[in-house]
């Protein structure tokens, strides 16, 4: 069977002097991911490799160089699922975990609980042998900078137009399952505790192996209240294209109601990767089982 993924850096306005490194993270983790489809890696590992690989890279909002919370500090979320089982493993508001991504299959492989979330979650990291790194270890140059530019007493305040977002990506393995994970750093200047959609399961990710996988990024609050990435699934578990069902998800998001910015990626059990986004970029590649191709 055909192997495919679709990877994404986030829906926002991302500039033009941006958007050359988005599409180059973007292509390079596609290709990471694919290479573990090949060789015979599971969609739950081609995923967690991508999705590494986009934490890693400080031009996403993800990992180490995410935007600082509204005390300072680096704050992540992530989650993944592995569309065979149904189970799901997330974990919120962490500090000083380089892949959160990877601490999130960990606690869906142990499942001791679905979702974690601070001291908690950094306690399991420490008992599943993860290292905790410094704060300074996560935050870069840009991101301080932007967090002195934009600080804001405003507990409301969203720094809109965002100049970058939240990564993820959904995988379709030779053996037909289907995986997808998110990771993020959240909205720069979040006020302490405030967790987005990115951990959690139906709103920032969801796969069902038969179905179809979705990865979700942009306003946080509005992808929740949506379930974003479990109304595309329905869609395509219904018969949708992926595109299709990434469309009818995105006009869920439009709500007048909502009014919510942001996007995501599908992958449909046939391998046929979709997108859809409100705003005016949206960071992806995919290799999928049409060719292959990037677009910020
Ligand atoms: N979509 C990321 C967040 O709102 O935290």
């Amino acid at each position: 069977m055909a192997v495919a993924i679709v990877v994404h850096g986030g829906a926002w306005e991302i500039p033009p002097r941006l958007v050359d490194r988005h599409e180059r993270g973007c292509i390079r983790a596609a290709q990471i991911g694919h290479d573990v489809l090949r060789q015979g890696g599971s969609a739950l590992d081609a995923v967690e490799a991508a999705v590494c690989d986009l934490e890693d890279d400080e031009t996403f909002d993800a990992g180490r160089g995410s935007f600082l919370d509204r005390d300072g500090n680096v704050s992540l979320d992530a989650g993944v699922m592995d569309g065979d089982s149904m189970k799901s493993g997330a974990v919120a508001w962490v500090s000083g975990i380089r892949n959160p991504v990877s601490l999130a299959r960990k606690l869906l492989e142990q499942g001791v609980a679905s979702l974690l979330a601070g001291s908690g979650a950094e306690e399991f990291a420490r008992e599943s042998g993860f290292s905790i790194v410094p704060p300074e270890a996560m935050t870069t140059e840009a991101a301080i900078e932007f967090y002195r530019t934009h600080r804001s007493e405003n507990p409301r305040q969203i720094f809109e137009p965002l100049p970058r977002g939240t990564v993820g990506a959904v995988a379709l393995d030779a053996r037909g399952a289907i995986a997808s994970a998110t990771s993020t750093g959240g909205l720069p200047g979040k006020r302490r505790g405030r967790v987005g959609d990115s951990p959690i399961v139906g709103a920032g990710y969801f796969a069902e192996t038969g179905a179809g996988g979705a990865s979700a990024t942009g306003h946080g609050e509005s992808i929740l209240t949506v379930g974003l990435t479990r109304v595309a699934v329905d869609a395509m578990r219904n018969g949708l294209s992926a595109t299709d069902a990434a469309a009818v998800a995105v006009e869920a998001l439009r709500h007048p109601k909502i009014g919510g910015a942001g996007g995501l990626i599908t992958l449909d059990a046939n391998g046929t990767a979709g997108h859809a986004h409100t705003t005016s970029r949206m960071a992806r590649a995919w290799i999928d089982v049409n060719g292959d191709g990037a677009m910020v």
